[in-house]
This record gives C-alpha cells, structure tokens and sequence, in this order.
C-alpha cells in the first residue's frame, strides 16, 4: 500500500503519472542528473520563481541581470572553480561505476560531513568501515579517492584554442560584470543584483530526483555592501521566529536547535553577520509563504572545513524530506574574495568610490625622474625605469631615504641617484577612496524548493468514504488557480455558462483549468492531486433556483462548498486565492452546500 512507500518514492510517482516531472531523454535511455519539468512542474517553477523574483528583487528595489551559462576559462581561473571546485571520485573496481566517496562514508558512519575531511581520513575511513559499491557490492576499501572538477568543459567557437565552461553557479555572471553593474546603480552602495538561471555541474552520482542534478535552476541575490558603513534594516525581520542550528551546538555533544527571533540570533552573536540575519528573516517569511513546512525546516551554519573556497560564514536552509536534511538554500558573506580576485585577474575596475564626509589632506609620495639623465643611461629601458620608481615610491616611500635607489626592470636591478629621481611628498585634498565592496548572497536552489514543497504539500484522507491524495499547495505558488467544470457535459447551458466563467476568470490572471468529462468526483481528484486550490461547478441547482445564478466554489483541503453568485465569482475567487479572504469566510456569508460531499 501506498504508506510503504517512502516520500520520495511517492513523489516520483506522482511527478510522473501527473507531469511535475520525469527523466529527460527517455527515449533514447536517458542521461543520469538531467530532469524535464512536465506542464504542472514547469508552471509550479516558474511559479517559484516569479515569488523569488517579487520578494528578492522587486520587494528588496533591486536589478535583475541575465548573463551567458557559458563563460570563458579566465573567469573560472579567476574565481577559483578550476582548482578548488572539486568533489571526492572513487571508482569501483569491479563495475566502473564512479560515487562520491564522502556520501559513502556519510552511509556507511556517524559522519554527517565527510566532504570536510581530508583524502587520505576518506580513504582510511574505506578501509575502516569495508565500504562496497553501492551498484555490485566491489569492494572500494584500498581504491584511490581522486579529485573531481564539477565544471562541465566545452570550447567557445571551432577548435580547442579557448576553452570554456558551463557556470556551475549564476553568481559569476553577475561579479565579472560589476564594472557595468555598478553604474546601473549609480556607482553608490549597498544595492543588489539579482538573477534566476541554469547552473550545472557534473556530479559524480546526481541522486534523489531533482535534488541532486547535473543541470539545475538557480535564484541568487548578490548584495553588494560597504563593509564599515552599510547596515540592513534588520527593524524589518526583527521579530521573524527562526530555527537555528550553530556550528557550535552541531559540535557539542548534547548540541540542540536554538528556537529565537532573528533579532535575538544577531544581538546573541548567534548569527555573526546583520546581513545574513537580514537575508535568513526574509527567507523564513518566504518559504512561510510559498508553503515549506516550517516545522520540518531549518538554518544550518557551515562547520568551518565545510565552507565553500570564498566564504567567511556560512549558514544553508535546509529542509526535512524523508528523515533527510537537504540544502535548499546558502546564505553566505563572500566578502571581496570574488572582486578582489577578477580585479587581479582581469584588466577591468572592481571598485566602488567611497565619498568622504568631508575632503581630506594626504600626503603623497612622488617623483619625477631627470629623464636628461636616464635616457642615456638605460636607452630604450628608460621609461620602464621611471615607472618602476613611480611604484616604489608608492609603495615604499623609505627606499628613497639613501643616496641612490634601485629598482628591477626586466630582471635587471638599476640604481638611480635620488637626486635623478627626483622624490618629493607632496600634500593632496582628496574627497574619497576606491574600495572594493563585500558582498552577502542569498543563493536558492529552485528545484529543491519545487522538491520540498511537493513534499511538504503531500497529503492523503478519505473523501465521501474514498482514499484521496491531494497536494496542499500554497495558493501563491499552485500550478492552477481553479478548476471549472459543468456537473455534466451533455447540458450546452452549463457548458457554455461554465466556459463563460473560464473567460471570465482568465481575463482577470487566473490560472484556470477546465474540465468536462469524467464523473465530477474523478474531476476533483485530477485538480486535488495537483494542488488546483479551488473549483468552481456549475449545475442545474444554480441556474434555476429564483435570485441570481449560481456556482459552486469548492476548497481542496477541506472539500467544502460554498454556492456563490456567478456575477460575484471573479471576485471572490482572486480575494481567496490571494489569501485576502478565508474560505471561512465565504462559508460565512455564502450557503455552504453539502459539507464534504462532492462525489
Ligand atoms: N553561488 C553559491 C552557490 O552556488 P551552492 O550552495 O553550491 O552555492 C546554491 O548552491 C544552491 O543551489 C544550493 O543550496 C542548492 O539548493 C542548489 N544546488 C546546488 N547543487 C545542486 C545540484 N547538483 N542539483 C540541484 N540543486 C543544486
């Protein structure tokens, strides 16, 4: 029976059997980690999406950027994908099937974080635990544990001559063009771009559905702040109720969640950073509202060894499926790591001016060369010898308190007489300073969010004496509004009334779904198991009663009914829908029709 069934499994089988989504490429046998969304998952994502894109961008005042999904091989050079964004890679020796090598220590032990160890304690660990290929039972105890690089190479035009990748996160595209960036916000922070797009990554064994993928969707906020004068409104999330998990409490031996306010996790010192506590508070308010289950759901912080290559700190939102704990979310304070390294790495200005409050007088250290003299003593290396002052006298003013100075040009040490270089300081009024700017980024995986609120919205009872499955979907995010259907489909006046009613709601923004045949039971069923909040019939009762027409408005959860007004329908439809009004409500100040029975 179906409750033998794990979550997951459940899932699955409904994600296929009613279009959610399924294994792409079927046809020809598939490709492991590659997922199509199906007409209910493809509009439940975007739907996830378009809510992303209200709170986190529009809501917050910020820009959203679409940038290339594949970039040239400096960006990843300079952001540090291509040495550091490697997973562990063991390979059976009897059936060449690759695994991550932590994920099997994490199966086979306590280790809730094997990918912070070094290779050689996963390796030892192997051997330790007599660790087998999940796939034919080898035995991997002695094989060597390897690096893996997650990016997936291509190359940019014919020929192998300019290598690229696939971005295996959205970010970079929105670093690498913050030289333009910054100028759409008028060169003045804090301001945030934001973006929602593919990232991929080759996984070594993509696994639970959509939730470890090898191409998947990602919605990311870079939040581009001055670090010793930018504050969030942290007013705003002060009093949002949060489940915490810190780093400190998972390395305690009897180590517990801490149940607090946001405004308490930051004046605690709990949550280090007030950005992060910003972004977790509005989070929470988020996944409240597009229907995670807040009592299976938490905010993580990174053990230090787990932190990604660029992160200070680090807290993940984390969602319970199947007794498991899964990453939805990273909340991560990178920083200048990544503008301060495509400024080094690129020719571009990853800098921000700082206005001063008021100009300030600096002493400067120049010189100005004799170049009489250095032109005949370098010849055609003369004015790389200027230059070479130049810097020094920038950088170590002191070198110019002797005699003579020396500088390298093209391996060779030259000497200048000071007097030649003529050193001097000399006072400046400046009215500010360049500075590279941190950032804080919110980075949402979207398909694990489709994934847990599938999950979470999982629901089966028993409706008029049968078993039903429906999918409590938050109405802000259900693929359909409303489902209408004429009780029968042989009467053309309730089918015309109920395809007017369609119209009607479609030209209002309604998602609608309308449905004719199969008894009406089955109709409900279809849009239950679909998460379809609402249902309107039309019948008979309705139109020939005396007063106005009549419809019915069905609520999923509850399978009650409330028999409303034709003329009235749009509107109370969109004031339920967008949680204006309760259907307590309407069972109030409309006749409620047959509790529970819609069969
Ligand atoms: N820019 C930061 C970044 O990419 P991340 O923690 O590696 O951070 C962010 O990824 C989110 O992307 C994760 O919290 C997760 O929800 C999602 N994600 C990462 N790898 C994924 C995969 N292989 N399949 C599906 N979602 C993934």
């Amino acid at each position: 029976m179906s409750e033998e069934r794990t979550e997951g499994e459940r899932l699955a089988e409904l994600a296929k059997r009613r279009g959610f989504f399924f294994g792409a490429s079927g046809a020809y046998g598939g490709a492991a980690g590659f997922y199509t969304f199906g007409p209910q998952g493809a509009t439940l994502k975007s739907n996830v999406e378009e809510a992303w894109r209200d709170r986190f961008t529009v809501q917050e005042g910020n820009f959203e950027v679409e940038a290339p999904t594949i970039m040239p091989e400096p960006v990843f050079e300079a952001s540090g994908h291509l040495d550091g964004f490697d997973d562990m890679l063991v390979e059976c020796p009897d059936c060449g099937e690759s695994h991550r090598a932590d994920h099997l220590i994490e199966d086979a032990t306590d280790i809730e974080d094997a990918e912070t160890l070094p290779i050689a304690e996963v390796e030892d660990l192997l051997v330790d635990h007599d660790v087998r290929c999940p796939n034919c039972g080898g035995h991997l105890a002695g094989e060597p544990v390897d690096d893996f690089n997650l990016m997936f190479e291509t190359n940019i035009g014919p020929g192998s001559s300019t290598p690229g990748y696939l971005r295996p996160e959205t970010a970079q595209g929105i670093f690498v063009e913050f030289p333009r960036v910054k100028e759409y916000a008028r060169n003045s922070l804090p301001f945030g771009a934001t973006q929602i797009g593919r990232a991929y990554r080759n996984e070594i064994s993509p696994r639970k559905s959509i939730v470890r993928t090898r191409e998947f969707t990602q919605a990311e906020l870079e939040q581009f702040v001055d670090p010793e004068r930018d504050e969030p409104d942290l007013d705003a999330v002060a009093d949002v109720e949060v489940t915490l998990y810190p780093a400190t409490e998972q390395e305690a031996d009897d180590g517990e969640y801490v149940e607090t306010t946001i405004g308490e996790a930051v004046d605690d010192g709990i949550v280090g950073d007030p950005w992060i506590g910003y972004f977790l508070g509005i989070a929470q308010e988020w996944y409240e509202h597009v229907g995670v289950d807040t009592d299976r759901f938490r905010f993580r912080q990174h053990l230090a060894g787990e932190r990604a290559h660029y992160a200070a700190d680090c807290w993940d939102a984390e969602s319970e499926v199947d007794g498991d704990w899964i990453e939805i979310a990273g909340f991560a304070y990178r920083g200048d790591y990544d503008l301060s390294k495509h400024s080094e790495y690129s020719d571009d200005e990853f800098t921000i001016f700082r206005q001063f409050d008021e100009p300030k007088t600096i002493e400067r250290a120049v010189v100005d060369p004799d170049m009489s003299v250095l032109g005949p003593e370098f010849g055609g290396e003369a004015a790389d010898v200027q230059s070479a002052l130049e810097e020094l006298a920038d950088r170590d003013p002191d070198a110019f308190e002797g005699e003579t100075v020396t500088v390298t040009v093209g391996g060779e040490t030259k000497t200048v007489d000071t007097d030649v270089a003529n050193f001097r300081i000399e006072e400046e009024t400046v009215s500010g300073e360049h500075i590279t700017p941190h950032v804080i980024e919110p980075s949402f995986g979207v398909d694990r969010t489709v994934y847990t609120l599938l999950a979470h919205a999982y629901r089966q009872d028993e409706v008029d004496g049968e078993e039903r499955t429906y999918l409590s979907l938050s109405p802000a995010v259900a693929p359909t509004d409303v489902g209408v259907f004429p009780l029968v489909s042989n009467v053309p006046d309730l089918v015309d009334r109920a395809k007017a009613i369609v119209e009607d709601l479609r030209a209002a923004g309604l998602d609608v779904a309308y449905d004719d045949s199969g008894s009406i039971g089955r109709r409900y069923r279809r849009q239950d198991e679909v998460g379809t909040p609402f249902c309107i019939t039309v019948d008979r009762d309705g139109l020939e009663g005396e007063g106005p027409d009549t419809a019915t408005i069905r609520e999923r959860d509850t399978a009650r009914q409330v028999r409303v007004p034709i003329d009235s329908l749009v509107t109370e439809l969109q004031a339920v829908d967008r949680g204006e009004t309760a259907f307590d409500e309407l069972v109030e100040a409309y006749e409620l029709v047959a509790p529970g029975t819609d069969a």
